[in-house]
């Protein structure tokens, strides 16, 4: 009864919200994700109809949310925040989440996710923050990556990542953070100048 009355009112918060703010696409696009997860509902009660801008999705972190990221997240145009670290989350990142081009972190630290860090994300050039830490991604750093020219924190260890580190990461003259630098998951030496990086 609860989790009943809880969806009912997400529901007529989201409707609210499409019209409000005059952005269905973006309504559609965030119940798809919820339909998607199934639960928590609580978790997705923060969805405030009532902000200057509705579409400003963040603070799902650690929420208890699992099941996949859908593709339709890569057309929440507005984006800046996809911050959904320490879930369940599992499946793979959808290449369209390199269409999100107002997007300034992407954290998805610490759930199931698995298949390979597209390299349409090198294409978010908005991009300050990305961290995939503490998943099961598997395959090579996209050299595309090295696009990102304003990233300050790039987190890619505790995965199942392989090959060598791309050059092209020593472009980014504003990174702080690289713990892809960790060698234990990099058994091929790295062709890179970090002189080029810190
Ligand atoms: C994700 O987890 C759910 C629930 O445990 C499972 O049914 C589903 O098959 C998983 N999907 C993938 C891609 O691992
Ligand atoms: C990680 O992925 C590999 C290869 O797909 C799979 O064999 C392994 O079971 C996965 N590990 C976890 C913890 O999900
Ligand atoms: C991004 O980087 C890749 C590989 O380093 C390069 O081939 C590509 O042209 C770059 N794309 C843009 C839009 O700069």
């Amino acid at each position: 009864m609860g989790s009943q009355f809880a969806a009912a009112t997400l529901l007529t918060g989201l409707l609210a919200f499409a019209m409000s703010a005059n952005c269905n696409t973006e309504g559609d696009i965030l119940y798809a994700q919820r339909m998607a997860w199934q639960q928590p509902i609580d978790a997705l009660e923060s969805w405030d109809p009532t902000l200057e801008n509705p579409c400003l999705w963040e603070d799902l972190g650690n929420a208890g949310i699992s099941g996949p990221l859908v593709p339709e997240l890569g057309d929440l145009e507005k984006l800046q925040y996809l911050m959904l670290f320490k879930n369940g989350l599992n499946g793979s990142i959808p290449t369209t989440l390199g269409n999100l081009n107002n997007l300034v972190s992407l954290d998805l630290q610490d759930n199931l996710l698995s298949g390979t860090i597209p390299g349409s994300l090198g294409a978010i050039s908005t991009l300050k923050n990305m961290r995939l830490h503490g998943n099961n991604l598997t395959g090579a750093i996209p050299s595309s990556l090295g696009n990102l020219t304003n990233l300050v924190d790039l987190e890619l260890q505790n995965n199942a990542l392989s090959g060598s580190i791309p050059a092209s990461l020593g472009n980014i003259k504003t990174l702080r953070l690289l713990y892809v630098i960790l060698l234990y998951y990099f058994p091929h030496n790295a062709h890179i100048s970090w002189q080029n990086i810190f």
